[in-house]
């Protein structure tokens, strides 16, 4: 232990938002970091926090770390968040995203721990004409969106001091990950002149993983308990997002070719358009809010500058 220093356990350090976390929390004098994720530590920073390579649905080995570490926060970013996979696999998605979420709400009882757990857009059903505020009912459409559901019911249903952050479509550069999102997954598609089918009939406001990384931090700083919306404020169909990082990125728009959803016979349905009231968010967990264009060019300069990295090396 370090005397004076909060200490806080990410799960899912290796995924998107989990290595944001860590970068953001070392920029930060009073945490002691302890990060878990599945394999290898993926990150190329691997210094100032201590790492654990776990299956964390393996509940005794999670229990056993959550009592030696002794955490004041969880921020739970562990899930499987492959909405198709999670349709096909419903098994496998319901002991990660639910009983997983189950054990960690558990310890932090037994603890007394902040736990701080992300959750999405997926568990409405995307039919209400205008933004989604916190206190609206969900109604989930997918297998995903009902385990995520799960989660937040037993976290609610617990007594401990919880923050959960919904979030929506989230884009972001990340270290060795061969998981893709929208943004990288249009430019390296463009990049290569390789057409790609966008759907016209999804709305979203897709939110920075910087930005998420932040609000998780600020219901830290501001002592935020509850359920926060946090996204961009730019609602946008997943067509239209393609042609704004297209425009971004300087790249030719001939190759992203709009599709209806029903035509590409996904396995789980998506729902057609979620967009977030920010309000509670802006008021309470003083989150600032930005518009997708603004954020692309800062992720436009980080792409820069860690691509002038790479070659350096
Ligand atoms: N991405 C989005 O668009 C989006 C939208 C709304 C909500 N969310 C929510 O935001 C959170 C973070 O999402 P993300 O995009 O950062 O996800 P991600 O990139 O898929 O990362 C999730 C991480 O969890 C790890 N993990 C999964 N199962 C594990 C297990 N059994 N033991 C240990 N680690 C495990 C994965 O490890 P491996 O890499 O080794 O498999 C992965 O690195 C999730 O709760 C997700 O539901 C995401």
């Amino acid at each position: 232990m370090i005397f004076g220093l909060k200490k806080i356990l990410i799960t899912g350090s290796n995924g998107l938002l989990g290595q944001k976390l860590i970068k953001l929390f070392l920029c930060k004098n009073d945490f002691e970091i302890f990060a878990v994720s599945r394999g290898e530590n993926r990150l190329n920073n691997k210094k100032g926090y201590t790492y654990y390579s776990m299956d964390i649905t393996k509940q005794d080995k999670l229990s056993d770390l959550v009592n030696k570490i002794k955490p004041k926060y969880i921020i739970h970013t562990a899930a499987m968040t492959n909405v198709d996979a999670c349709e096909l696999h419903k098994k496998e998605c319901d002991l990660i995203n639910v009983e997983m979420v189950s054990t960690l709400t558990e310890m932090s009882k037994r603890n007394n721990i902040h736990l701080i757990h992300i959750s999405t857009d997926f568990i409405f059903d995307g039919e209400k004409n205008s933004v989604y505020t916190e206190k609206d009912k969900p109604n989930p459409i997918s297998h995903y969106g009902l385990s995520k559901l799960k989660s937040e019911n037993i976290i609610l249903k617990s007594n401990i001091k919880y923050t959960i952050l919904r979030t929506i479509l989230v884009y972001g550069l990340v270290d060795n990950n061969e998981r893709s999102n929208i943004v990288l997954w249009v430019k390296n598609s463009l990049e290569n002149k390789k057409e790609i089918t966008v759907v016209t009939d999804q709305f979203r406001m897709p939110t920075f993983a910087d930005d998420l990384a932040e609000s998780c931090f600020l219901a830290i700083e501001n002592d935020a308990t509850g359920i926060f919306n946090v996204s961009s404020n730019t609602l946008l169909s997943i067509y239209d997002i393609a042609i704004e990082v297209a425009r971004a990125f300087n790249l030719d728009e001939i190759f992203i070719k709009p599709i209806k959803t029903s035509k590409l016979f996904l396995p789980a349905k998506r729902p057609p358009r979620t967009g977030f009231d920010l309000n509670k968010s802006i008021k309470l967990l003083k989150l600032p809010v930005y518009a997708f264009g603004d954020r692309l060019q800062i992720f436009k300069e980080q792409i820069a500058k860690y691509e002038s990295t790479l070659s350096q090396n």
